[in-house]
């Protein structure tokens, strides 16, 4: 079996929805400081594009969470791999994710950050794929909305491969024939 990635959002797609993104938070923000919070390690490029965009203050925090192994199904356990360094009391919180898939690795997270007390509690993804939900979040920013296909790149992994593709694509699995 090899693997080929096929483009679903170019790099210029993926970085000009950002901006709008960022330019609806900086409204929605303004007056007021964001805590950003990454979701490691798939939320770490989008974090950073989108943090460069946002002009009201920004603070910073990393939270490791699992919810998958090494391949493309849910195992549907969660749980803390790296908690926050910071409380979140009377902050005004957005958990930037690069994807939401079944929702039960949001679902959870928010629900042990709201007991935290932050001042507010909203959530940001680079992707979405609406049809796959088992659990009901609400998503208050959403880059864009995908179908159910696996993909990688900004941050996704495939078995740890491909998070630094600058684009957002499909992973397509060819068997090898004997020529190949
Ligand atoms: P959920 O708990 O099912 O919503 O899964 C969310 C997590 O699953 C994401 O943060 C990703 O780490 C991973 N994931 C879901 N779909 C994909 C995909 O298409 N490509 C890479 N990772 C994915
Ligand atoms: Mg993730």
């Amino acid at each position: 079996m090899s693997e080929t990635v096929r483009v679903l959002l170019s790099e210029e797609e993926v970085n000009r929805r950002i901006m709008e993104v960022a330019d609806q938070i900086n409204r929605d923000y303004a007056g007021k400081e964001v805590h950003l919070i990454c979701v490691l390690k798939g939320g770490v490029f989008f974090t950073c594009e989108l943090a460069k965009r946002i002009q009201v203050p920004v603070s910073l925090d990393f939270m490791s969470v699992s919810s998958y192994g090494d391949d493309t199904k849910s195992s549907g356990v969660v749980r803390i791999v790296k908690d926050l360094d910071q409380p979140l009391e009377g902050k005004e919180v957005l958990i930037v994710e690069d994807i939401i898939d079944s929702g039960r690795t949001l679902y959870y997270l928010m629900d042990i950050l709201r007991k935290r007390n932050p001042a507010s509690l909203h959530l940001c993804t680079l992707l979405d794929k609406p049809e796959r939900r088992v659990r009901d979040v609400k998503v208050d920013y959403t880059c864009f909305n995908i179908p159910d296909e696996f993909v990688v790149g900004y941050g996704l992994d495939y078995a740890q491969k491909y998070r630094n593709l600058p684009y957002i694509g499909v992973v397509e699995f060819h068997e090898d024939s004997e020529e190949a």
